[in-house]
Order: structure tokens, then sequence, then C-alpha cells
């Protein structure tokens, strides 16, 4: 069981499910994972050196520029048009918006997984585990919050309608758990996919950025492995109908969430003039971005074959109309091509 740091380049080596894992084994699985989060979790105020000067952020700092290779608005003519102060402002922007959707997204989540574990009989190994993950997702949005507050730029994160509804989606923790846990890895999968590529592209990085990021990927390499076991684990349960409405719903929640956490909001473009056509290229109108969203979800084919929730054809309709379908990943944390290529 190891998350290792030092390379910047995390592992993910957690335990993978059998389809038909036993509840002993479901249980021995949820305890690898709560003693992980004991052995190597992460402080936001003790694991990250705020007041190091490399931590300062500074708007002539060419390290904010959007990296070409992983970020699809980076790799646009119109932003590499920009003057280089322009760029970095873009950047930053744009930096901390992702952190505050995240932070956002994660305060969702850990209500979501109070009202849950409010449910859990006596005994159960998920409600250890669960608890874990909350006091993780704590830690994560004060660093998201900390380093958000420090490049200043006031984003305000998800759409308005989305803010409005955040109560009613924690509490989906207790009433629909599975489609919670569906939702749950929604938005971790697109999140933890771009950070693990901006890490792996190797980019000369902000350092309070790479260090956010190297933290966050640790740890949710736990919690994505928790939302796989669940779906895959509980899926059989599931009854005809409701099996058959969840195959239809799970690729709209996957690409639902996705744009709620990958595309900026109006004001992004208000505020930097950004032409709504180059918005429109980058997401996802463009081959090259189509590509892009396809890839961030080959995880997530592979656990929905596993919990054979997208071969009927009405999932398979599904998963194409939200531009989301495509081979599946061979095992969790597949390289897209273009990494393998390189
Ligand atoms: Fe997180
Ligand atoms: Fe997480």
């Amino acid at each position: 069981m190891t998350q290792t740091l030092s390379s910047g380049h995390p592992t993910t080596d957690l335990p993978e499910i059998p389809p038909d894992v036993t509840p002993e084994r479901y249980a021995e699985i949820l305890r690898a994972l709560s003693q992980a989060s004991v052995d190597r979790h992460f402080d936001a105020f003790v694991d990250i050196d705020w007041d190091h000067p490399d931590f300062q952020v500074r708007p002539d700092d060419p390290r904010w520029v959007l990296p070409a290779d992983v970020d699809p608005l980076g790799a646009h003519p119109w932003y590499q048009a920009q003057s280089l102060e322009r760029q970095i402002a873009i950047g930053q922007w744009r930096q901390a918006n992702i952190l505050k959707v995240g932070l956002q997204f994660e305060n969702i989540l850990i209500r979501g997984i109070m009202q849950y574990v409010f449910t859990l009989p006596n005994g159960s190994p998920e409600f250890r585990y669960l608890t874990h993950e909350a006091t993780e997702e704590c830690h994560h949005t004060q660093m998201f919050q900390e380093t958000v507050n420090r490049i200043g730029a006031p984003v305000e994160g998800m759409p308005w309608l989305m803010r409005r509804m955040a109560g009613v989606l924690a509490w989906a923790g207790s009433a629909v758990p599975y489609a919670f846990f569906i939702g749950v890895l929604a938005g971790e999968e697109p999140i933890d996919h771009t950070q693990k590529g901006i890490l792996r592209s190797r980019t000369d990085l902000p350092p309070i950025l790479s260090r956010v990021m190297e933290i966050h990927v640790a740890e949710e390499a736990r919690h994505i492995s928790f939302a796989h076991h669940y779906i895959r684990r509980n899926a059989p349960g599931l009854g005809r109908v409701e099996k058959l409405v969840i195959s239809a719903v799970f690729p709209l929640i996957m690409r639902g969430l996705c744009d709620v956490i990958m595309k900026p909001p109006a004001s992004f473009r208000r505020e930097f003039g950004i032409p709504r056509s180059v918005m429109k290229d980058v997401y996802w109108r463009s081959p090259e971005s189509r590509v892009r969203l396809q890839d961030l979800f080959g995880d997530v084919r592979m656990l929905a074959d596993q919990a054979r929730l997208r071969g009927n054809p009405l999932a398979r309709l599904m998963w194409r109309l939200c531009r989301i379908d495509g081979r599946p990943s061979r095992y969790r944390s597949e390289p897209p091509v273009a990494f393998t290529r390189g």
C-alpha cells in the first residue's frame, strides 16, 4: 500500500476488488484502505510550507502560464497569442477556479458522506473508512481555499444553480447512495485525471500548485478506489428497472459534473474577453478537445463494464450522446495514449 510523493509521480498501488466479492473480503479491503489513511495522510497546515518564499503567488511568475500539453485552453492559438502577463493572469484565474469548484464539490461530498454514515449499522466497515475519507476531504478543502486566497482571483467556482442545489445533492448520500457515489466518482475522476496529467507532463509548475496537487492525487487514489469498489459491489443488488435507469443516468452524471468542473464559468470569459468561439472549440467542439473529453473517462468506462452498467442498448446510446464513449482502461490510472507514446 504505497502512495509515493518523493518523485512527484504518485502511484496507486491499491487493492482491486473482484466482481463476486464476499462481505468478508469487502471488509478486508476497507480495513486496508482505512489503514492506508492512518499510515499516509496529510494536514493542510503541517505538510505545506505556506510561508516559504517559493510558495508566494506573483503576477510575473511565468510558471502560471497554462501548460499547452495538458490544458485545452493553454493549447489554443488565441491563448498563445496573448501577452505573457495576460497568460499568467488567465492561468491564475483558471487554476483558482478549478480549486474553488473542487473544494465546493468536496464540501458536498463531506456532507453526503455524513448523511450516508448516519444510516450505517454498528460494525459496518464503511463507517470507519468513509470517516477517514471525510477527514481527508476537510484538509483538501482547507488547502484548496488557502491556495485560492493566495492567488486572490475573485472566483465563485460552480455555476449559481449548482451552488444553490448543494444541500439537496448532499442529501442524496442517504436517499440514493448508489447514485450519490456515482456522482462522487464523477467529481473525483476529472480532477484526478487532470492533476495526474499535469504532474506527469513534468511542466515547471508554481510550487504551491504542484505541492497541493501531489497531496491531492495521493489521497484521492484511496477515495476513487473506494467509489469503484462500492459501485461494483452494489451493482448486482439493483433491481432490473433500477439498473436500467442507473445505466442510462451514469454517463449523464459523469458528463454533467465533468462540465461543472472543467468548463470555466461565463464570468471567466467576460473577465478576459475570451471569444465565444474559443470557448466552444476548447469545450468540446474541436477534435482534440473531444479526444481529451473521452480520455477523462477511460477508468470509468472500465468500471461501468465491470459493474455491467454499459452493455444494454440504452446505456450505449447515452454514453455516445454524452460523447464520453470509447475504449475502457485496461487497469486503473492507465495513462491515455498520448502519454504512453511519450
Ligand atoms: Fe479531495
Ligand atoms: Fe476525494
